[in-house]
């Protein structure tokens, strides 16, 4: 079984035949919506809107951990694929770039971070050297040059608390300290999974530039930045279709 949270502009699968829905709870409260389970293709799916099916829950609001927990413990997921929208800080990756990111780099605060918070259970570090699945990273990849998409496998993902976007100076920060993408959701997603030992991997979906580059030099133009984003995420729908269509073995 494969998880799949959509994010921003993806709150449902039009080719995920979906078989039930289910409300689960958590130990660690609701997650942000039902769990749809289904299959796309060959592949067992269960899929869960980051934000919720009206997306309302703002990203430093998002469950992560009942989220997380709801996938691998209930749903019983092998791996998660996160999909999210971000910014892109890197000069070749603009408005309508594909990333499947390799690195991430936390600027979240205030978030739960951990399933390790203290009580009886002993303390856990877990390893998060490389924070994404390197086998699910490839399969996305894989999937992206099978449907003619071009996409870009190396980068660096910065999480940002928002819900506001950033300033200039901000990204210029996040440029010098080695980051070509920024969003919201990334963390603590990625540490979560790895906590969990579930591959996890995402595929973001480039929907502005970041403040202070290229043509959001001295604002953010959100008119252009929804139609950018649909038709991203239509190839990110496609890479999906695709990596499910050439399942192998588990996840
Ligand atoms: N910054 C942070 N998160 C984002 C952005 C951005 O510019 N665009 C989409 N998600």
């Amino acid at each position: 079984m494969l998880a799949i949270i959509g994010g921003s502009g993806l709150t449902q699968l039009a080719s995920l035949e979906v078989a039930r829905r289910e409300v689960v709870r958590t130990p660690y409260g609701e997650p942000s919506g039902t769990l749809a389970f289904g299959r796309i293709g060959a592949q067992e799916v269960v899929f869960l809107a980051r934000h919720g099916h009206g997306h309302t829950i703002p990203p430093h609001r998002v469950n992560y951990r009942a989220n997380l927990w709801a996938l691998v413990k209930a749903a019983g997921a092998e791996g998660i694929i996160s999909v999210a929208s971000v910014g892109g800080i890197r000069d070749d990756l603009g408005p309508g770039a594909l990333v499947v990111p390799h690195q991430i780099i936390d600027y979240t605060w205030g978030r739960m971070h951990s399933f390790f918070d203290g009580g009886d259970a002993p303390v856990v570090h877990v390893d998060f050297t490389e924070p994404y699945d390197r086998a699910l990273r490839e399969r996305l990849l894989c999937a992206a040059a099978a449907a003619g998409l071009k996409t870009s496998g190396a980068a660096v993902y910065a999480a940002t608390q928002g819900p506001r976007l950033e300033s200039a100076a901000e990204i210029e920060r996040l440029a010098r300290d080695g980051a070509d993408i920024v969003g919201m959701t990334g963390m603590p997603e990625a540490a979560l999974a790895r906590e969990l030992e579930i591959p996890y991997a995402a595929i973001c979906a480039v929907a502005n530039w970041a403040a202070g580059r290229g043509d959001s030099a001295s604002t953010i133009h959100f008119d252009r930045l929804e139609a950018v984003l649909q038709e991203t995420l239509g190839q990110v729908r496609r890479v999906i279709e695709q990596l499910c269509a050439t399942r192998v073995a588990a996840p």
